[in-house]
């Protein structure tokens, strides 16, 4: 593995491309937005600016990781002599069936293609591809530079060697492989969106305020996070794509976003990246 694209360069793509960076990795980042990639750029370096400040990395480490990304605004470019190709573009199954087959087209054939999605079917994704044997789950948790967990999900048709080299690049990077089936929400989301959902249901029953529920978790079940205050960091769109997702994959509606997460939705509160989800910020 010697060059990585990544495609989306929002809260999670910014991530990833840090961690590959900084550990010597060539990174392409893709984002049709060029708003998303200067963002994304600005994260990573207040990010590296952080590790300096706690000592974890020196100024050699920031420029070298900086020199380590090239950014792109398109799938076609930014793949063609990638290793390893990993999605992390909106939670929309039909956006992801679009990129994985410009992806496909582009990319060399010996390429990996990985997703980074929360919840959806990583067999269907292969599926618009001419390699399911090369497609794989590659979940990352938020904030990826911190959080050691990656969820490694095989598709129907993956193959063992590729799983095998995911999971040995998961370790290269300082992280932990978990590998699962390819179930809606896999084992992740699919335990930790109905705490989400059914905290924000007891938020508009009135059964307490946003601050009282969390307090609860944190202190009661020793969660470092509450969880109406992990929506706000996750997103609630996001959150609220990954219930819908859960809910058709199913056919259960116990996954059905709680009304007042799709309407705040509606609304764009969506948590810290829009300034207001539970919380202000
Ligand atoms: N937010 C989280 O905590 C979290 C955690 C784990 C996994 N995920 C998953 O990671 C993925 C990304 O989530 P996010 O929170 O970073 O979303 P986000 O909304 O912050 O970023 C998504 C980015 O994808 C870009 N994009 C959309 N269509 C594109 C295309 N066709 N080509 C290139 N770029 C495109 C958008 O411009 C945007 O910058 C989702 O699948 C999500 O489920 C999110």
């Amino acid at each position: 593995m010697n060059l990585i694209a990544v495609v989306g360069a929002g809260t999670m793509g910014n991530g990833i491309a840090h961690v590959f960076a900084q550990k010597g990795y060539k990174v392409n980042l893709i984002d049709t937005q060029h708003t998303a990639l200067e963002k994304a750029l600005q994260t990573i370096q207040k990010n590296l600016d952080r590790q300096i400040s706690k000592g974890s990395i020196d100024e050699a480490n920031k420029i070298s990781t900086l020199n380590n990304i090239s950014i792109f605004e398109s799938i076609e470019l930014g793949v063609v002599n990638a290793d390893l190709v990993i999605e992390a573009a909106t939670e929309n199954s039909e956006i992801k069936k679009k990129i994985f087959s410009l992806i496909d087209q582009y990319a060399p054939s010996n390429c990996i293609l990985a997703s980074n999605t929360s919840s959806i079917s990583i067999t269907q994704l292969g599926a618009v591809t001419k390699r399911p044997e090369k497609v794989i789950g590659m979940h990352f948790m938020n904030p990826v530079p911190v959080m050691k967990l990656v969820e490694i999900i095989n598709g129907d048709q993956t193959s063992l060697v590729v799983t095998e080299t995911i999971v040995k690049l998961t370790e290269a990077i300082n992280k932990i492989p978990c590998v699962v089936k390819d179930f809606p929400g896999f084992i992740a989301n699919r335990i930790l969106m109905p705490m989400i959902n059914e905290a924000i249901i007891a938020l508009s029953e009135g059964v307490s305020d946003a601050n009282t529920i969390d307090q609860i978790m944190k202190l009661g079940m020793a969660h470092p996070m509450g969880p109406l205050q992990l929506a706000d960091y996750i997103g609630l769109d996001v959150c609220k794509n990954i219930l819908d997702i859960m809910k058709e994959g199913f056919d259960n509606t116990k996954y059905a976003p709680a009304p007042l997460l799709v309407e705040m939705v509606a609304e764009g509160k969506l948590g810290i990246k829009t300034g207001v989800g539970f919380y202000k910020y």
